[in-house]
């Protein structure tokens, strides 16, 4: 990935698609997909529209006009998800619980040589508090063990505030549920403040798409996580113990992020997924995390009401707090 990202550069290396990988000197079944939020061209796709061939701004345009069309006054509008039972979920293909589980044995994999380990990094961690509602964020969580994972959020993150809030309280565990293989949209809501504190996010995943995303029950837990998803990892984060270690992890940007003493972490007591699960590796500060247009648009709406003849967007993904605008003159 690091060489496919120097030779074609960020927005032009290819998506990976790795039918076997070897971990640790021995061969384990992916696929293991990479980097597929990466290109222009996925701009579109994950709207379900073609690409314009060979015309990256054209293609960005397009998606860009297509996020404006969804949004109502200039916010995302919200409309009802639909609960759907077991038997209809493929998520549940396969259940597993318990000393059944073994992370180590999914293809989840040391990105960057500096990191601490392997790491799942591409889930959307699910949270729910009485007070603060219901979350679900991207926090890297690293592998600790064959039931036991790391959970990073980072002080005043959703997660964060609900575990903070859950010991403040006195409460002895904080249910936990990580969403691997997700919609494309919900990943962008995972991954970015585009809910803006909303409390109920698969609402605006379902406006956003256009149909109400499909949820079914947790095994263990009392949450709802899509249907439609290749993985879940439930368990719950221990309260009243120890903290443990964490990182480095490679960061955006190509930096490491430096080791954390204390972080919180997961005791895992159910794993359900797909027969032969897509894993998700993203090769955090190496290619773009997740696909910006849906938060481009919101900003280019939101400054179009008070400067309006501004036209067009664009934060570069190698850069932080880098935004170009274009305007009529
Ligand atoms: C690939 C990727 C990895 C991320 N890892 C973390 C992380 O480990 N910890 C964190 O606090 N935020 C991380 N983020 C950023 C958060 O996902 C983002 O700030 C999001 O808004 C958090 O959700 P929340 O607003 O519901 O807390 C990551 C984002 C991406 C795209």
């Amino acid at each position: 990935m690091y060489r496919l990202v120097d030779h074609f550069g960020v927005y032009e290396a290819p998506t990976l698609y790795m039918e076997n990988v070897k971990i640790d000197g021995k061969w384990m079944k992916g696929p293991v997909i990479s980097n597929h939020y990466g290109h222009w061209d996925t701009k579109c796709l994950v709207f379900g529209m073609n690409p314009v061939a060979g015309d990256h701004y054209a293609t960005y345009y397009k998606t860009m006009a297509r996020v404006e069309q969804i949004l109502e006054k200039g916010v995302f509008p919200e409309q009802p998800y639909a609960e759907v039972t077991a038997a209809r979920a493929p998520v549940k293909e396969v259940i597993l619980r318990g000393d059944q589980i073994d992370l180590g044995s999914f293809p989840f994999l040391w990105s960057n040589p500096g990191d601490s380990g392997r790491y799942v990094n591409s889930g959307s961690v699910h949270t729910e508090d009485v007070e603060l509602g219901k979350n679900f964020g991207t926090y890297r969580c690293e592998i600790k063990g064959p039931r036991m994972l790391g959970i990073s959020p980072e002080p005043n993150q959703s997660g964060w505030k609900m575990f903070m809030k859950k010991k403040e309280r006195g409460d002895q565990v904080a249910q936990v549920a990580i969403v691997l293989g997700q919609d494309p949209i919900m990943w962008v809501v995972s991954s970015s403040k585009l809910a803006r504190g909303k409390t109920d996010e698969y609402r605006m995943v379902s406006a956003i798409r256009g149909k109400p995303i499909e949820l079914v029950k947790c095994e263990t837990l009392d949450m709802l996580i899509p249907a439609h998803a290749e993985m879940v990892i439930e368990g719950e984060v221990p309260l009243d113990q120890a903290m443990k270690p964490e990182g480095p992890f490679g960061e955006r940007y190509g930096y490491m992020g430096q080791k954390k003493d204390e972080n919180f972490w997961m005791n895992v007591n159910c794993v359900t997924h797909r027969r032969n699960p897509w894993i998700v590796n993203i090769y955090a500060g190496v290619t773009r995390g997740f696909p910006t247009a849906p938060l481009e648009q919101l900003s280019l709406s939101t400054m179009q009401r008070f400067v309006p003849n501004a036209r067009m967007i664009h934060s570069p993904v190698e850069a932080t707090g880098l935004t170009i605008v274009s305007f009529k003159k």
